[in-house]
């Protein structure tokens, strides 16, 4: 490697999973590649862990529970605080090897370390907040005492596309909770899992709390995790076909289950917005990651009446994105994660250009067999064209034009899905009316950028079930138990 060659890079053992605080070869001694798209090289090797790999995990996890979640909420804080510290402290190389292992920008993975390791300072705060009530009884001699409780030993299934976020938005909560964790990494980005783990260890986080479980074989591997009576929780971020794949197993043991699923999120932009800022938004909301976002924009519904305008400044702001390898200063645009990414957008591209759509810019891969996508922009996309009913996860604005609030409001929600929507306005009773009437989890009024650790993150319909970050989040890794206490 050369000289962005990341410190915690070096330390990383090969061809090893993180199970009870030690690094474990697996049974099998099986392992496989790390690529980086961005060459379509490999550049590391990892432990390929199997099913009996997944039974070890899973007994180190509930080895390690009960002291956890006997610590105190404080105690549990400050490892928790130590953890985000140190991620800080590395960010700079937690932020290399992401861009490495994913492709992103590295000023877009210094942000993403940044962002995950917000949930940590965060969760580290609400630990000591998990409290429970006393209610009256009907009956006189009686107290009702409501407390919450760990769920116990969780399985984290994460994706590619956030290799750190997406860990720490589910793992925080559900340590600073006093549970355990497992965490399964999307076998493309699996680095960041192991040196997010290797941090844990420095930071005093006891053997077997959480746990890194990295394999090719995620159907088999999740399974036996998910069938197994002491993992009593599953959350996953990925797609919606998977999501509901793993409710179906998860229904075996009523496992309880969170989903953060696919989304078709619409960017309206008002005939009152300002058109500068709705530029800025739709630039930061559509290309953040290549598109590789379940909160991307994917349809900008435009008014009639200022279509043209912001169609003209928006291919001109996305002229001047620059692709390119991540960890180059310039590069804006990193590669696709890999070739399906881009045949998918391409399909979406013929798709649109055959019912009528106009292609204003982009529209092709950077050169043959490249995973590289040039930014796009369709105008005059319409309803029937797949890029307004399927999640494209790629670099491509597609351009609808409407008529008037309602019209906006019927094309946004007519889609099974409810993740995140963007409303740009300077009329305050318009951006409520469509808040209210939007059918989404979330809505961004004037802003193309809504992901932070204090709000509830998650979707409605099929984009998923539960909440990530904020307040609301720890909730998903407690059960509320209600004690009698008769005879007073
Ligand atoms: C995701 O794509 O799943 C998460 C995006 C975000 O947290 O902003």
């Amino acid at each position: 490697m050369s000289h962005t060659h990341p410190t915690l890079y070096d330390q990383l053992p090969q061809n090893r999973a993180f199970i009870n605080g030690q690094w474990v070869e697996p049974c099998k001694k099986r392992a496989f590649s790390v690529y980086n798209p961005a060459t379509a090289e490999p550049f590391m090797s990892v432990a390929d862990c199997g099913a009996e790999d997944a039974l070890l995990a899973i007994e180190s996890a509930s080895g390690a529970l009960r002291e956890w979640r006997a610590k105190t909420g404080k105690e549990r804080s400050i490892l928790l605080r130590q953890w985000f510290n140190l991620i800080m402290e590395n960010q700079q190389s937690l932020a290399q090897l992401l861009t490495l292992e994913q492709g992103k920008p590295l000023a877009e993975a210094l942000g993403e370390v940044a962002y995950g390791a917000s949930f940590i300072e965060w969760f580290s705060e609400e630990a000591k907040r998990v409290d429970g009530e006393l209610l009256a009884s009907p009956k006189s001699g009686q107290k009702i005492m409501v407390s919450r409780q760990p769920v116990g030993v969780c399985l984290a299934v994460t994706p590619w596309n956030f290799p750190v976020a997406m860990i720490t938005r589910k793992v925080a909560p559900a340590l600073a909770a006093g549970c355990t964790v497992i965490v399964k990494p999307a076998e493309e980005t699996p680095l960041s899992a192991l040196a997010l783990a290797q941090l844990s260890k420095q930071a005093g986080i006891p053997g077997g709390v959480l746990n890194i479980v990295t394999t090719t074989r995620p159907n088999a591997i999740v399974a036996v995790m998910q069938k197994h009576p002491a993992v009593r929780k599953i959350s996953f971020t990925g797609s919606t076909e998977t999501g509901k794949h793993l409710m179906r197993q998860a229904s075996e043991n009523l496992q309880r289950i969170s989903l953060e699923l696919g989304g078709n999120a619409p960017f309206i932009v008002l005939a009152d917005a300002d058109l500068d800022a709705a530029v800025a938004g739709a630039m930061a909301s559509k290309f953040r990651n290549s598109g590789q976002t379940c909160v991307c924009t994917n349809r900008f519904l435009v008014h009639k009446a200022v279509y043209q305008e912001f169609s003209t400044k928006l291919v001109a702001a996305v002229k001047k994105l620059k692709m390119g390898d991540g960890l180059a200063a310039e590069t804006t645009q990193g590669p696709l994660i890999n070739e399906a990414a881009v045949n998918k957008v391409e399909e979406h591209i013929v798709d649109a250009i055959t019912q009528g759509a106009k292609l204003l810019c982009g529209g092709q891969r950077r050169d043959e067999a490249s995973t590289f996508f040039q930014p796009t922009v369709l105008g005059q996309v319409s309803r029937n064209m797949l890029i307004n009913q399927e999640e494209t996860f790629g670099p491509v604005a597609a351009l609808i034009p409407f008529n008037s609030e309602d019209e906006a409001i019927d094309i946004a929600n007519d889609t099974p899905y409810g993740l995140a929507a963007y409303v740009y306005t300077k009329d305050l009773a318009a951006a409520m009316r469509m808040s209210d009437q939007l059918e989404s989890g979330m809505v961004a009024i004037n802003d193309g950028i809504l992901s932070n650790e204090v709000s509830p993150f998650g979707g409605i319909k099929q984009s998923g079930l539960g909440r990530e970050g904020s307040k609301y989040g720890i909730e998903e890794y407690l059960d509320l138990k209600y004690t009698l206490i008769s005879g007073l």
